[in-house]
């Protein structure tokens, strides 16, 4: 297995690339800012330039990987076309390559709410409508994929038990960003995991349960 992690320098991102190395999952780094990216991530990574509006530098990225997780997301910025490019054109390029070179699974990180066009949320130039396109790209594709729709994130990782429910089953709460890499990387050996949309977040007064059991109870 090698790994191309998209989105390698946001604050998930690079939790994703941390729990690759931790399982020895050989990784390759996609990034817009080299210099950024060797101040984030860890010396030994691979990195490899590119934007995901710039197909051609996906697919010299992708060559050799056999599994792409992608943590992308637009910043926050006065662009009215920035969801729509990064969210849903950014993916929908990333999962083009991915077919063409016969990637045998592909993990995206979504949001919880996707569904909910008239969420606040939606404020923000349509976010979470076109990640929802950018979903369904994925599952039409033909693919193997497990999406992972988030609560809000954060930064601070705690021992909380992760909740993990079928797609539109959540609403509300919040998880720290560490959990969420581990779903993520987790579901490239779990069965359970395949084509599916899971929804997670982390509760302190619940029990917890391998990572394994939360896909298969979806
Ligand atoms: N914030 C929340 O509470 C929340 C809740 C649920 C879901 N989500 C979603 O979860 C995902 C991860 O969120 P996050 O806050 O960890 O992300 P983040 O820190 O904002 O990182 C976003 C990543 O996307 C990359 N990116 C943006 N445009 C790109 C492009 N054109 N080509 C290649 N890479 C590009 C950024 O690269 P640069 O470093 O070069 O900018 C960065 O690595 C996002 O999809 C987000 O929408 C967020």
């Amino acid at each position: 297995m090698k790994a191309l992690v998209a989105g390698s320098t946001g604050e998930t991102g690079r939790r994703i690339v941390e729990e690759l190395i931790k399982r020895d999952i050989p990784v390759r780094t996609f990034v817009r800012d080299i210099t950024k990216a060797q101040e984030i991530l860890p010396p030994s990574v691979e990195i490899v330039p590119g934007d995901v509006l710039k197909p051609e530098t996906i697919s010299a990225a992708m060559e050799g990987c056999t599994v792409v997780l992608c943590a992308t997301g637009a910043r926050p910025s006065f662009d009215p076309t920035g969801p729509y490019q990064v969210d849903f054109v950014g993916t929908k390029n990333l999962v083009d390559t991915a077919k063409a070179k016969g990637i045998e699974h592909f993990v995206l990180v979504s949001s919880m709410c996707v569904s909910q066009f008239f969420h606040p949320l939606n404020l923000f130039w349509l976010i979470l409508f076109w990640k929802k396109q950018a979903e369904e790209y994925l599952q039409k594709s033909g693919l193997t994929y497990t999406i992972v729709r988030p609560g809000g994130l954060k930064n601070e990782d705690n021992s909380d038990a992760i909740i993990m429910k079928a797609a539109d089953s959540l609403f509300e709460g919040s998880i720290p960003r560490q959990k969420v890499a581990q779903v993520c990387v987790e579901a490239l050996h779990i069965p359970a995991s395949r084509n599916k949309i899971v929804e997670v977040i982390t509760q302190p007064d619940s029990t917890n349960q391998p990572i394994a059991e939360l896909f298969a109870n979806v």
